[in-house]
């Protein structure tokens, strides 16, 4: 089993973090990019040794430095915590600070460490870090950053850096979007399994930066609803199985995931465009809904997860497969008709959502649903799917997209010393 490493020391940390926090708050926007670069090097290295821990006794970790960021191919963890932010800083200089600052903390609590001291040396000394996650492990926490169109408005000189043709996704069918669940100049994708572990990560990235940049929105997923490989398969909150035909494979990752050099900006280049859906589901109307028609809904068995045209869970669909009484076994207006790669010139998305629960709504009804995630080489593959689901899907009686958004998600950083954005500034 991997020994966490010690906590770096105090210094440097206390140098990047509190340093610059009371360097913002006074004002005093003097860090340069070398400066920035100076600082995050300062941090202590990163534990991980690229080994991921398999036991669930709190210490399983994910590498933070690589070619990707951790969270997306990363099988996905039992919890989520999504946070959009927009930025109220108003000099790039402070969106470096907040970048390199956040780059720097990401790999420290990762690896399960606080960002400052939980117990101050001084009585009047503030607390660091706010301390709900001290002792109990980083059980399994990545934190992928992701940057959104409007990040590249003109506000900080980043115009030349937007990807061609990244913008907010076009408004679509079976949607009703609340305009304060929509959008983010940034966004963090914290997953964990444990709840508290990632709500600490973000919370505490957010106070470290809550000069610049404020909380948008934010949706907290209580449940894995997708499977990566070797995971059993989960189930969403209509109660069927979610995930069974992921993308699982390095190569379906090199396809359908990963960006190349297309994006024609170097710093997207081994990172991948992140859609979030927050989708409510009429839960109420579902749970009288008879079995045969919910199967036909999702085009597939509610217990076994298994497609109509076959028996068990990963058989392969069979679209063509007629039913007795004439008409296709899998109804051409099911979910996996609609959404399946073979009936959408080879598309394929990376899911990566979760249930989550907002307690109830005005009337009293359930308020829960499903925070979609998807991952993908290029928006467009998710709204080439949402547009043939949003006009057709049988699903759309019993949900309603209430929250979107599309991110930018940069590739992975090297090393300690390298900050996300990095490149956006002047050396
Ligand atoms: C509340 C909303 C949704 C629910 C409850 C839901 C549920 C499911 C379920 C149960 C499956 C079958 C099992 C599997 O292969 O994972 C599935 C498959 C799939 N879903 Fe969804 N989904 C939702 C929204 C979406 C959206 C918004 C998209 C993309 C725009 C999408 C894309 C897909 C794809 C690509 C598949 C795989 C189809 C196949 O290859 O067989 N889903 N979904």
């Amino acid at each position: 089993m991997e020994t966490p490493t010690a906590p770096g020391p105090d210094v440097p940390r206390r140098s990047l973090i509190s340093g610059s926090a009371a360097m913002a708050a006074a004002g005093g926007l003097v860090l340069g990019a070398g400066a920035a670069t100076a600082a995050a090097a300062a941090m202590a290295p990163n534990g991980a040794s690229g080994v991921v821990q398999g036991a669930r006794n709190g210490d399983e970790r994910h590498p933070f430095y690589g070619e990707h960021q951790a969270g997306i191919s990363t099988p996905p963890q039992d919890h989520l915590v999504f946070t959009a932010f927009d930025v109220t800083a108003t000099t790039p200089v402070e969106l470096q600070l907040v970048l390199a600052k956040w780059s720097a903390a990401m790999a420290e609590l990762t690896n399960g460490r606080p960002v400052g001291k939980v117990q101050p040396a001084r009585a009047n000394g503030v607390p660091g870090d706010t301390g709900e996650a001290a002792d109990m492990g980083p059980h399994g926490l990545t934190l992928t950053l992701g940057f959104g169109p409007s990040l590249f408005d003109g506000r900080f000189g980043l115009e030349k850096f937007k990807p061609a043709g990244f913008d907010q996704l076009p408004a679509m069918a079976g949607e009703s979007l609340d305009p304060a669940m929509t959008g983010g100049d940034l966004c963090i994708q914290a997953c964990a399994n444990d709840p508290q572990v990632a709500y600490h990560a973000v919370r505490n990235l957010a106070r470290m930066a809550r000069t610049s940049v404020r909380t948008r929105w934010t949706v907290l997923g209580f449940g894995r609803a997708s499977a990566g490989a070797n995971q059993i398969t989960p189930r969403n909150l209509l109660g069927f199985k979610d995930g069974t035909r992921n993308i699982k494979t390095e190569e379906d990752f090199a396809e359908h995931v990963w960006v190349g050099d297309e994006a024609g900006q170097g710093w997207m280049a081994g990172g991948s465009y992140l859609v979030a859906r927050k989708i409510h589901m009429m839960i109420e109307t579902w749970d009288e809904d008879p079995i045969n028609d919910q199967q036909g809904i999702f085009g597939r068995t509610k217990q076994a997860g298994a497609p109509l045209s076959g028996t068990r869970e990963h058989d392969v669909p069979d679209f063509h497969a007629a039913a007795p009484g004439g008409g296709p076994v899998i109804p051409a207006d099911s979910h996996i008709a609609l959404a399946a790669h073979e009936n959408n010139g080879g598309t394929k998305i990376l899911r990566r959502g979760y249930n989550f629960t907002d307690g109830l709504d005005a009337v009293g009804r359930l308020d829960a649903g499903l925070m979609f995630l998807s991952f993908q080489r290029d928006p467009e593959q998710f709204v080439a799917l949402q547009r043939k689901l949003g006009s057709s899907d049988r699903l759309n009686e019993y949900i309603r997209h209430v929250g979107s958004g599309v991110y930018a998600v940069p590739g992975g950083l090297p090393a300690a010393g390298n900050y996300y954005g990095k490149e956006f500034f002047p050396g």
